[in-house]
């Protein structure tokens, strides 16, 4: 039984730094793919982006991880699969996204490979489960209503 078929996406810092010409092209890409139900611009406390990133705490890109994230605007999007028949939208992203690093990324054609500069500034985030993606759509949109 899923727990939802939405998934969280978040547009970069880096994106919105250094590509913001992109950004455009970037969300229609997205939606050849998938429905964009909730979009906004914001930035990040190192509070919240501490928060959000809770589950790596201890790791050696911590640090690194949260002081990134809480440097410039992001867009948090919560996205689901146009295919009607998907019941989950958290793999479908993620492919779309790709690998969490910069040289696996570039080995294939996605997201990550494409606009990635760093493992850190990797460009974009997906929800890793449906357990997560429900925090973290809660995160961003505490007022997003699922229907699943
Ligand atoms: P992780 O949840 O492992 O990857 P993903 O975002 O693909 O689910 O890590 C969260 C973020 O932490 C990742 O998007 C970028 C950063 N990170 C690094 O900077 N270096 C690393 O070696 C790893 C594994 C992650």
């Amino acid at each position: 039984m899923s727990l939802t078929r939405y998934t969280l996406a978040i547009i970069k810092p880096d994106i919105l730094e250094k590509q913001s010409k992109s950004i455009e092209k970037i969300l229609s890409t997205i939606q050849e793919k998938f429905i964009i139900h909730e979009k906004k611009q914001l930035q990040l406390t190192i509070e919240q982006a501490e928060q959000f990133y809770s589950d790596h705490r201890g790791k050696f890109f911590y640090e690194r991880l949260v002081c990134f994230m809480s440097r410039g605007p992001i867009i948090p999007l919560v996205l689901s699969e146009k295919n009607v028949n998907s019941s989950s939208s958290i793999k479908p992203w993620r492919d779309f996204i790709g690998p969490t690093h910069r040289d696996k990324a570039r080995e294939i054609n996605c997201l990550r490979g494409q606009f990635g500069t760093s493992d850190t500034k990797n460009a974009f985030h997906g929800s890793g489960s449906e357990k997560e993606a429900v925090d973290e759509i809660k995160f961003f949109f505490p007022d997003f209503k699922s229907d699943l």
